[in-house]
């Protein structure tokens, strides 16, 4: 009897660990991956967005994208008004209609294994990952975004 309330308690104690584990967060997790990996072109010498839209090529040209570099920043390509450019361009081709990565996933790693870890990660913190624009994502796939702080 003392060995199966034992037993149970480890599963329990496991489950909550694991638990704790997959909670993804801005602060713990996507910053840190951000700050390695995109910073050097989204940080804060790069432009606004509406600013890169402007003169996308000059930019381009300078090797820089718009500017995400803060939690409230980085929303704007998930949630509205840039609804799922971050997952169009974060996927590795599973979920784009034509089957190719997104042409940021070549910058989660140096390796295809530390890109599959990365994107997972992301994943995990945006919670429902629909590559949908604005114009067609519905309700529920924007409520399914956790995207926690
Ligand atoms: C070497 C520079 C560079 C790195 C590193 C880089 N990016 Fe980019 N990114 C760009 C440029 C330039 C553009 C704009 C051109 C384009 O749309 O492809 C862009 C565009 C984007 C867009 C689309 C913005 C829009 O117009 O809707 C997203 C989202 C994005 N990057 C996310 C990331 C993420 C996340 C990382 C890190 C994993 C990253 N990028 C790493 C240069 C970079």
């Amino acid at each position: 009897m003392k060995k199966i309330i034992m037993a149970g308690l480890m599963v329990t104690v496991f489950m909550i660990a694991s638990s704790f584990a997959e909670e993804i967060s801005y602060t713990a997790n996507i910053k840190s991956i951000f700050d390695q990996k995109c910073i050097q072109c989204h940080g804060a010498d790069a432009p606004e967005y509406k600013e890169f839209k402007k003169d996308k090529k000059k930019y381009i040209g300078l090797n820089k994208g718009p500017r995400m570099d803060s939690y409230t920043y980085l929303l704007y390509f998930v949630g509205w008004p840039d609804t799922g450019a971050l997952m169009r361009r974060l996927d590795d081709g599973n979920n784009t209609k034509n089957g190719k990565p997104g042409n940021m996933y070549v910058n989660l790693g140096d390796t295809e294994a530390e890109r599959q870890g990365n994107l997972e990660i992301f994943k995990k913190w945006v919670g429902n990952w629909s590559l949908n624009r604005w114009s067609v994502a519905k309700k529920e796939e924007i409520e399914g975004m956790k995207v926690t702080y």
